[in-house]
């Protein structure tokens, strides 16, 4: 039996066997009809370059069946038919058979020898959760698939499933990034792609039922847009050919230091253009966290920034949450690995207590 945790999230799908590992696959998925299936065979197999039969998946109909979907899948698939034709569903509309599922398939056909019986811990976003027993059982079953070279039979036997910020307070909790006091709460700030999240969780790692709030429409990318655009408009010549603006790496120094370093230039200042850019956001927590939570604020020990987005914006995100506690869920770089390293010790537990056979 393999055991696979999987944070399906809008941008990447974070997933991980045994934690020392986590790998992102982008997410990205689109299903082609008999004419297009009829090209790209005849495209695979007259190897044509651009094409790689990895980046296709064919769901059967059935373990017997001959007859197949076929999804051309991930990076590949966003840069083949473009972000808007490649769905990039968010929200409800991932949990889904059709949709979610040969995602699902498509993570676990990248394992090596995939063949064979699967244990599977699914996340879910807490504004997700209604729709999370459907999904469950659209996926357990056998699957026959294959990419464009071969086929294999996958066997999911068992599915856990996990919400995603409570994953990154496990995450912190484990690895001792927080003190943790055992009377007292812990709220994930989950920045992700498109989302941010809010989760509460007692020293333990255990949901306080009621107590997730989703932002829907508040995540790192709009803040990147926005960012680069007053970036450029500000300082035209300089990054009138520049990719820079492009780099992660890059913005997070903007939005760290408040400054910009011009190439051949000295640095200028940037703090107008980082309070505004990420203002909507910080509003967005802030309320959130005022609405939702306020009841819980004497005992929060500990806030936890989590998911890609808290990477760039940390240092922003602390100026501005007025508490003392506030803490990284995973080291800087890995934070979009969090929510599925805490699913993983979920899973841990779980074998450990007899819950799951394995
Ligand atoms: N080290 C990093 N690795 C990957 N993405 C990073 C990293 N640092 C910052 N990011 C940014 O974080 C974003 C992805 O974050 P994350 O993986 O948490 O989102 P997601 O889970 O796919 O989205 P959502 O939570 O909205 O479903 C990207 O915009 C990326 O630019
Ligand atoms: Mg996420």
């Amino acid at each position: 039996m393999r055991h696979v945790k999987i944070d399906l999230g809008n941008q990447n799908i974070k997933h991980t066997e045994n934690n020392a590992r986590v790998y992102s696959t982008v997410h990205g998925i689109v299903r082609l009809n008999d004419t297009q299936i009829g090209d790209y065979s005849d495209a695979l197999s007259g190897g044509v370059e651009a094409l790689s039969p990895k980046d296709f998946i064919r769901v059967y109909d059935s373990v017997n069946s001959r007859h197949y979907k076929l999804y051309h899948v991930g990076d590949a698939a966003l840069r083949q038919h473009g972000a808007l034709l490649a769905r990039q569903e968010r929200g409800a509309g991932r949990y889904t058979a059709d949709y979610a599922v040969p995602l699902i398939l498509h993570v676990l056909q990248q394992y090596p020898d995939a063949d064979g019986d699967y244990s599977l811990v699914l996340m879910f976003p807490p504004s997700n959760a209604m729709y999370v027993k459907d999904y469950v059982q659209a996926v357990k079953r056998s699957w026959k698939i294959g990419d464009g070279d071969s086929t294999r039979i996958i066997n999911i036997k068992h599915v856990e499933v996990f919400m995603e910020g409570l994953g990154s307070i496990v995450n912190a909790i484990q690895g001792r990034l927080a003190p943790i006091k055992n009377d007292q709460h812990y709220l994930a700030i989950d920045i992700g792609s498109f989302t941010t999240d809010l989760v509460m969780s007692t020293a333990k790692g255990v949901f306080i039922p009621g107590m997730a709030h989703s932002l829907e429409n508040y995540g790192i990318n709009s803040v990147k847009e926005r960012l680069q655009n007053s970036v450029r408009r500000q300082w035209k010549e300089a990054f009138k050919d520049a990719s820079v603006l492009d780099d992660d790496e890059y913005l997070e120094s903007i939005l760290t230091n408040k400054t910009v370093n011009l190439r051949g230039r000295k640095t200028e200042d940037a703090s107008a253009i980082v309070d505004d850019v990420c203002s909507d956001l910080i509003n967005a927590v802030l309320n959130g966290v005022n609405q939702k939570f306020s009841r819980h604020v004497a005992r929060i020990g500990g806030i936890l920034l989590t998911g890609g987005g808290s990477t760039l914006m940390h240092t922003v995100l602390k100026e501005r949450l007025d508490f003392s506690t506030i803490y990284l869920a995973d080291e800087r770089k890995s934070l979009f690995k969090a929510n599925v390293r805490g699913a993983h010790y979920y899973y841990e537990s779980l074998v450990r207590t007899g819950m799951v056979a394995v």
